[in-house]
């Protein structure tokens, strides 16, 4: 499974990057505004930072404004994925995007049938937002079975079930159960994934017992 940190704020990035763990990165619209830097900025120094995909995602919608803004993101570096949303301007853009040789990365995904129009537009990538569905009392790891399931049908469709709108590890686990293709994990969620109180136990044990032998692996 492919771990994306979906954040655009860049110390996190380098820090996470650090751990050998970060595959890629997703930015929205909503995550360029928290960081309070220039669209472009950020999204250049990202993509110097990490060299697997990083989602820069268009604002316009309409298909033309979406089409032009696409291919001036796709310049800023070869890792750029554009990203945008899943409407039928999004989906002509997508398919517009892909034949450039463009990733392109479809988001806002909330239904199988969006998911099966965005494999069929050549999307790269397909977004679908557990945790906001999560949020609205509906199964969204339920939404990740099915498309695997549908994906998994038809050996063509070379879009790629990146999990999004990740709240906990759990959302995580399930989805690699299920063969999703990547996570896009907030940086706490990575974080979290690496505790388990049995394990701070079991090393604060090991230690305590190592000390009372006086020895040192360094200084023998
Ligand atoms: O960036 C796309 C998605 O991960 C956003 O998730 O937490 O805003 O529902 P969230």
């Amino acid at each position: 499974m492919k771990f994306f940190i979906d954040t655009a704020d860049i110390a996190e990035i380098r820090e996470l990057a650090a751990t050998g763990l970060v595959d890629g990165v997703t930015t929205n619209p909503s995550l360029i505004a928290k960081s309070g830097r220039k669209f472009v900025d950020v999204v250049r120094e990202i993509c110097a930072v990490v060299p697997g995909p990083v989602s820069a995602e268009v604002t316009a919608t309409d298909h033309a404004t979406m089409l032009a803004e696409g291919r001036k993101l796709a310049k800023i570096a070869p890792n750029v994925a554009v990203k945008v949303p899943l409407t039928p301007d999004g989906l002509k853009t997508c398919r517009a995007l892909a034949g450039d040789g463009t990733m392109v990365n479809v988001t806002l995904c909330f239904s199988p049938a969006q998911a099966i129009l965005a494999a069929k537009s050549g999307a790269k990538f397909i977004s679908p937002f557990v945790g906001r569905l999560d949020d609205v009392g509906t199964d969204g790891l339920g939404l990740i079975r099915d498309i695997v399931q549908i994906y998994n049908q038809y050996p063509d469709f070379m879009t790629e079930v990146l999990v999004a709108s990740v709240r906990h590890p759990i959302h995580v686990i399930e989805s690699a159960k299920m063969g999703a293709h990547v996570a896009t994990l907030p940086p706490s969620v990575l974080r979290q994934m690496y505790s388990h109180p049995l394990t701070d136990k079991g090393l604060a044990a090991f230690l305590a017992d190592w000390q009372k032998t006086g020895q040192s692996i360094l200084g023998t």
